[in-house]
């Protein structure tokens, strides 16, 4: 796909952030704005999640995580839930080929035993077959809740504990970033939240400690590559210091 000429320029000599971790927010007030269903929202989600990937590779991002559930949205209408599972699965066998020409590996974070039996398999059958792709790393997450994440983490640090494996006076910050669903992945430089809302709602707790945060006034279903570039030239407005002092 060749780049829009305006995104080209904005984009000469900006830093391009490593890790993207995007909340997706704001299909149900979209749908809702135009007399049609949530579900028709989700659906609309989904076309701005291929937008979404298409510029991030353009972009030469190298990691974007995307909250697609949460540990908090089995509160929804059944309906709506089930609705949302088959939109993951359809999705991810709809777009598996494209997933493998743009080679893009695909990784997940969440409680996915909780999740339907077929989209488990599905999930464990996409990360396999894509797990030597080079272009970008996709981690979806699904049933992901921050502290699920991390309460997973300790149970398996105490576990290893008991076994014997770990010493308490072992474990550091380091260590414990080691237990959690992705150890490898590197921590968001950029948290993007459309739909105007300021919270993180439960998303990526512990990486997110020191990303900038970019909060977008669009629904996701509107979300598009000049989104994306804005949300990039503003994290190049921001002066990281990570606890230190300004340099
Ligand atoms: C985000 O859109 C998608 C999911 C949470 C799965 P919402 O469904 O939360 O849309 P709003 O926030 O109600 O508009
Ligand atoms: C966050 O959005 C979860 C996802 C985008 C999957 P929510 O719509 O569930 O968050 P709240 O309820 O507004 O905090
Ligand atoms: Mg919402």
């Amino acid at each position: 796909m060749s780049l829009d000429e305006e995104i080209r320029q904005r984009l000469e000599g900006l830093k391009i952030p490593t890790h993207i971790a995007v909340i997706m927010d704001g299909n149900g007030r979209w749908a809702e704005q135009r007399g049609l269903t949530r579900l028709q929202g989700h659906a609309a989600g989904r076309r701005a999640m291929k937008r979404l990937m298409d510029a991030a590779i353009d972009f030469a991002v190298q990691v974007v995580s995307v909250y697609a559930f949460s540990t908090e949205n089995w509160r929804r209408p059944e309906n709506e839930i089930e609705g949302l599972m088959a939109l993951i699965e359809e999705t991810l066998r709809e777009e598996f080929k494209e997933l493998q020409e743009q080679q893009v590996r695909v990784v997940t974070s969440g409680r996915l035993c909780q999740l339907p039996p077929s989209l488990q398999e599905l999930l464990a059958k996409t990360e396999h077959d894509t797990a030597d792709n080079k272009e970008l790393t996709l981690n979806l997450c699904v049933n992901y809740g921050g502290r699920a994440e991390i309460a997973d983490a300790a149970a398996a640090i105490a576990a290893d504990a008991v076994a014997g494996k770990i010493a308490p006076s072992e474990i550091d910050t380091e260590v414990v970033a080691t237990y959690l669903y992705q150890p490898e992945l590197p921590d968001p430089d950029l948290l993007i939240r459309t739909s105007g809302e300021l919270r993180v709602s439960n998303f990526l707790l512990y990486q997110l400690a020191y990303s900038e945060i970019v909060v977008l006034p669009v629904y996701w279903p509107d979300f598009d590559a000049y989104n994306l570039l804005e949300a990039i030239e503003e994290f190049n407005e921001r002066k990281r210091r990570f606890g230190g002092r300004p340099s």
